[in-house]
């Protein structure tokens, strides 16, 4: 049995959590997130600084409240990238910190491999089945959206991406559009619940094309576009979130659909990031696993948004490159890609 320590401070989320696990089997023993929202919801976004300075105040209380000891500690992992670089330096000092005072080895783990590896967790006790490879992950997130595929434990290929905005980023700015709070992708998808999608026909780029790639911006301008001429009119809102959200998803289901085409091989089909709290693409992905028989794995819902659990279960699976040392050299990569981009077409 290895326990992990995680620790997450890449944007606007304070986490510390403890995962244990054996083989494949992983179970979350201690977790918490503390969200900076509040803080950041009067300036419409992350604040970098503001970000960081919180972190500071609440990273240290949180393991403390959890009251993580050294004796129930075996590896230390810690986000080291992507994202914003203050606010990972004070994750990754606090790590390092442990990491020297309790003489244990310390790991950086990407921030977007962890939501990956949510998908090896359960809020409550120990998943029944775990992903088998090849995997094809669909990572949507603020900042990311790209198609992995997942051969064995932490390698991966990226057979497909964002050209422009990540699909969390679309969701954002189209909030603030249609005057939205922030977060703005859960209250654009709440909006469209009570919205016909057809209402409105946004573009839907690259959704045709032979590559596995995708692209946001022209979409939101074209969003801009109506949101200008048709908010005067009070109902149009709705209509507008989900014929906007329509647009969004349905290029991701398609590009999926395509690389389930081209890579039969695929024995599990993953979806992460943020993103994937959004019930419509849940059950857009669920349609397609069912349409390819392939097995589905979307990560339970409190553990879509950044947490620290799926930071351990990824330093988990690292843990054999896991170093006594590492809190010497490990430093924030703030732009760290995974894996190599591999041209399908
Ligand atoms: O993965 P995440 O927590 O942070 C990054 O690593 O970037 O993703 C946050 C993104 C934000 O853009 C947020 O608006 C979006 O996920 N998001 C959603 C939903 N919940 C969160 N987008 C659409 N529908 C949702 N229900
Ligand atoms: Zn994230």
């Amino acid at each position: 049995m290895t326990r992990v320590l995680g620790i997450e401070s890449s944007c606007d989320e304070s986490a510390v959590s403890l995962v244990e696990g054996e083989g494949d089997r992983l179970h979350i023993v201690k977790n918490i997130v503390s969200s900076q929202i509040e803080v950041h919801k009067q300036y419409g976004g992350v604040i970098p600084e503001v970000a960081a300075r919180q972190h500071v105040q609440v990273l240290a209380k949180l393991l403390e409240e959890q009251g993580i000891k050294r004796e129930e500690v075996d590896v230390i992992a810690v986000t080291s990238g992507p994202g914003l670089v203050t606010a990972l330096r004070v994750g990754i000092d606090t790590a390092k910190a442990l990491a020297w005072a309790w003489e244990k080895p310390l790991v950086g783990v990407n921030h977007i491999e962890g939501h990956i590896y949510a998908n090896w967790l359960r809020v409550h006790g120990t998943p029944e089945e775990v992903p088998q490879f090849p995997a094809l992950c669909l990572v949507v997130s603020g900042g990311h959206t790209e198609l992995l595929l997942m051969r064995e434990y932490g390698k991966y290929e990226r057979l497909g991406e964002t050209l422009d905005d990540a699909v969390g980023e679309a969701f954002d700015k189209v909030a603030k559009l249609l005057g939205l709070p922030y977060p703005g992708g859960p209250a654009v998808a709440k909006a469209a619940e009570s919205g016909d999608p057809r209402r409105y026909r946004f573009p839907r780029p690259m959704m045709k094309d032979e590559t596995l790639d995708l692209s946001y911006s022209g979409l939101k301008t074209a969003v801009r576009i109506a949101a200008q001429k048709e908010l005067t009119s009070p109902d149009a809102l709705p209509s507008l979130a989900a014929s906007f959200q329509a647009a969004a998803l349905e290029p991701l289901i398609a590009k999926t659909e395509r690389a389930l085409g081209m890579y039969r091989e695929v024995k599990s089909l993953l979806l992460a990031g943020g993103v994937s709290a959004n019930t419509r693409l849940r059950a857009m992905m669920a349609e397609t696993a069912g349409k390819y028989d392939v097995p589905l794995f979307i990560p339970d819902l409190a553990l879509t948004g950044d947490n620290a659990a799926m930071i351990a279960a990824a330093g988990f699976f690292r843990a054999q490159e896991a170093s006594k040392g590492a809190w010497q050299t490990l430093r924030a990569t703030s732009n760290w890609q995974l894996g190599a981009h591999r041209r399908v077409v």
